[in-house]
């Protein structure tokens, strides 16, 4: 590591963060954070550890779509949890809710949430997190992999130009990776390390859902499901209820939303 082109040095000693971040890793290039994670835990890596990378020549979003990112402009992280096995669900959400947080403090826009975990604002994502578990020898471990466009162009992009957006493109100007991924390993930790704010994590993170109410279809491999989504359980799992008034209970993992236009 090269640590004059590192703009996350020295992250791991501020702000007396209880477990998230207490050893950071940077890479200047690598095939995916989550894989970076994912091999610690296997190897026995204890919990908060944090991957960081400027490129990833394989990074990966969920329903195995690709992740855009050019280098050096976004953050694209990885951390490592070994929370209680019934907390395992609730990973992706500690995500979407402390990214949510964290954002509020750099635009004024409403920052809101598209279940399962895009964070949202002036109608565009501006992040998602792909989450993954695993068993090893040290238990169960939770890889919780994040992508925030921070100083993305996404009119550069076609792929994403029309769906994406970022907090320079809010602000009319470009904002510090650094400055930002402090507050949200602060965000993080003080939802992970305090057993009340894990408790209240699901209702927190469900106040800013903004898929709540909306009708929507739900693609399901080669299956889609229109119906209303009613809320979400005590996992966060989305409920949805079909025209037949059966109500689905829909698994994060599964399934892709797409808002019905009116
Ligand atoms: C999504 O919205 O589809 C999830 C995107 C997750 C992207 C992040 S970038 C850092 C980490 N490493 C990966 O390969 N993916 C996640």
């Amino acid at each position: 590591m090269n640590d004059t082109t590192n703009e996350f040095h020295g992250l791991e000693s501020v702000d007396g963060r209880a477990v998230v971040g207490r050893r950071i890793v940077w890479h200047e290039t690598t095939a995916s954070t989550n894989d970076d994670a994912r091999r610690a835990a296997e190897a026995g890596e204890p919990e908060g550890l944090v991957v960081i990378a400027d490129v990833q020549t394989a990074g990966r979003g969920r329903m195995s779509r690709s992740w855009i990112s050019p280098p050096g402009r976004d953050l694209l992280f990885s951390v490592l949890l070994r929370p209680d096995a019934a907390d395992l669900p609730k990973m992706p959400l500690l995500a979407g809710l402390a990214v949510a947080r964290t954002l509020d403090a750099f635009t004024s826009q409403r920052v809101t949430l598209k279940w399962p975990n895009d964070v949202r604002a002036a109608d565009r994502k501006i992040s998602g997190t792909l989450a993954e578990s695993g068993h090893s020898d040290a238990g169960y471990y939770a890889v919780i992999g994040t992508g925030v466009n921070v100083n993305l162009d996404a009119a550069a992009h076609p792929e994403i130009a029309e769906i994406a957006t970022s907090l320079r493109t809010l602000n009319g100007r470009s904002v510090s990776r650094r400055e930002v991924m402090r507050r949200l390993l602060k965000e993080m930790d003080d939802i992970y390390a305090s057993p009340g704010a894990m408790s209240a994590l699901v209702s927190d993170w469900s106040e800013r859902l903004e898929t709540i109410g909306q009708e929507i279809d739900v693609l399901w491999g080669d299956e889609s499901i229109h119906g209303v989504a009613e809320g979400v359980d005590d996992s966060g799992r989305l409920l949805l209820r079909d025209r037949d008034g059966v109500v689905h209970r829909l698994e994060a993992g599964e399934v892709t939303l797409q808002t019905t236009p009116r």
